[in-house]
């Protein structure tokens, strides 16, 4: 299957990178089970200017040293002439960070795309690989999930396992297996996610998942986890919203057997139930979101439920494309708050 590239383009240039909400199989990918992973349509925007003045990049006003972001870091560790160019980044997020909606990965596919672009047109596959290698190497683990949804958009199988009509491949890094990216059908459904407020940390959180893959009833998880994943997927492709929700539940038991749970993700799963077919923690757990699949007519009930229990909710739909050029200014953003952080 072949994609769209990128048009080539010239700075100044503003680039959305879509964020996005594992639907099943976290942390089974990261032991090249498959996972389904869907692109939403919030995700981050960023922006390239060039600077009159010398000085190397600048991302929301600082030298980029300063910023500490370890995507930023490592990207200019792998191309290295980024750091120097005169070119001031505004980044805004419409997602908060570390939530487990990917807006680390969004911010690595703008920033990759925006520096890329100017050289000539972007193949989708090369977006993608470059993005995975800056993030698998900024968190020292990790699969290709958030990376490749925000460069292709729509919903997307990612796994060890190879298919036919594969999107791309992604080299085997480091201790993670080579991975194949593949579309699977959208229903073309509404959902609804909800930050938790409590901030969580994929490396501590896959790490500790891992040894509890090694125990024999780990192993019964994982394989728990890629049926769930097989049946959810062919759920999706029946449009059986009962079914999907049951498969988000089943997904979520075997998460929280897994301690990938937090108490804040369970109460926000509580006050979801009455307006939902199903709902699960979303990403790496420990924290960040859950997601759900409200029942039709019963998203405003779930958000202000949401709302009520302290969480940040949000309607979401699928993004059908992946990363692409703006035209026209700098979206303000919902999180202008978290602007250093993205
Ligand atoms: O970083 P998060 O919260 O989006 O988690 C990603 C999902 C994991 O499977 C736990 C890790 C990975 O890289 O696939």
């Amino acid at each position: 299957m072949t994609e769209e590239p990128l048009p080539a383009r010239r700075w100044p240039l503003l680039l959305h990178a879509p964020g996005k909400a594992i639907l099943f199989g976290e942390h089974a990918v990261v032991r090249g089970k498959t996972a389904l992973v869907m692109a939403l349509d919030r995700g981050t925007e960023v922006r390239f200017e060039p600077r009159r003045s010398h000085g190397g990049l600048q991302v929301n006003g600082l030298p980029w040293r300063e910023l500490g972001n370890p995507y930023l870091a490592e990207a200019i560790r792998r191309f290295p002439g980024w750091g120097e160019q005169d070119v001031s980044l505004t980044v805004r997020s419409g997602l908060p960070r570390a939530s487990g909606l990917g807006s680390s990965a969004a911010f690595t596919v703008g920033l990759v795309a925006g520096f890329l672009l100017p050289e000539g047109r972007l193949d989708r596959a090369r977006l993608a690989q470059e993005s995975y290698r800056i993030e698998r190497a900024a968190q020292g683990v990790g699969s290709p999930v958030d990376t490749s949804a925000s460069a292709a958009g729509g919903i997307l199988a990612v796994g060890a396992e190879p298919r036919e009509g594969e999107l791309w491949d992604l080299p085997s890094e480091g201790s993670s297996p080579a991975f194949h990216v593949s579309r699977v059908k959208d229903p073309g459904w509404s959902w609804a996610a909800s930050y938790s407020g409590v901030a969580k940390a994929t490396g501590p959180v896959v790490r500790r998942v891992g040894e509890v893959f090694d125990t024999a009833r780990g192993q019964e998880i994982l394989a728990g986890i890629a049926r769930v994943t097989r049946d959810g997927e062919r759920a999706l492709g029946r449009e059986d919203r009962a079914d999907v929700g049951h498969l988000l539940a089943e997904n979520h038991r075997l998460l929280s057997e897994l301690g990938a749970s937090h108490p804040r993700l369970e109460m926000l799963l509580r006050a979801a139930e009455p307006f939902v077919e199903g709902a699960k923690l979303t990403g790496a757990g420990g924290g960040g979101s859950v997601l759900a699949l409200p029942r039709e007519g019963q998203e405003a009930g779930l958000l202000k439920a949401w709302a009520r229990a302290g969480g940040v909710p949000y309607r979401l739909a699928v993004s059908p494309g992946g990363a692409r050029p703006l035209d026209g200014p700098l979206p303000v953003g919902d999180h202008p708050d978290h602007v250093a952080g993205f």
